[in-house]
């Protein structure tokens, strides 16, 4: 080792340690701005809504002359939609115990209910598959382990072209009806 080396290698020294300092505060004040960078966004984000799900929540389902008479099930959807006439509802088919899908089930005879003290003559239940729950035609539970009525949507007449369109991001009351 000659006299230069020696002199030199403490220099380098304090110069590599003052650079190894430079570099880790840099790598700190970058986490840092990445983190609030982050918590900013998620912020933001949080006040913009969520158009795509919205968008997905409404749908057309055909003209009310398409439709048929009765019951028709929509399966991509689990919607039972009903016509009678001129008048359409629209009922969910998933059970609100564990979410299955319930089934339409003609009943052999008409049969009496009460429901809040009205009292109904229906011929069709929703009986669920999966542990045994059981909705009158209006929806309302009545027997397994489902904790309460099956879900109405509302339903509403296209302005544009006349379609029906079901809003599964509104629910109504069993009493709802759309007349065209
Ligand atoms: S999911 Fe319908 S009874 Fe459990």
């Amino acid at each position: 080792m000659n006299e230069s080396d020696s002199a030199q290698s403490p220099k380098e020294t304090e110069k590599d340690k003052n650079s190894r300092r430079a570099f880790l505060q840099k790598i700190g004040v970058g986490s840092v701005l990445l983190g609030a960078g982050a918590t900013g966004f998620q912020s933001v984000r949080a006040l913009i809504p969520d158009i795509l799900y919205e968008a997905s929540e409404r749908f057309k389902i055909g003209h009310p002359a398409q439709i048929s008479e009765g019951v028709t099930f929509i399966e991509d959807r689990r919607l039972y939609v009903f016509k009678e006439g001129k008048t359409f509802y629209a009922i969910s088919g998933a059970c609100t115990h564990l979410g299955c899908t319930v089934k339409y089930t003609k009943l052999n005879q008409p049969k009496d209910i009460e429901v809040d003290g009205l009292k109904k003559k229906i011929n069709f239940e929703f009986h669920c598959p999966c542990h045994g729950s059981k909705f009158y035609a209006d929806g309302t539970n009545f027997a397994g382990p489902a904790p309460r009525p099956l879900r109405w949507y509302k339903l509403e007449q296209s302005p544009d072209d006349g379609q029906l369109i079901v809003d599964l991001g509104e629910e109504v009351e069993q009493n709802f009806r759309l007349t065209v």
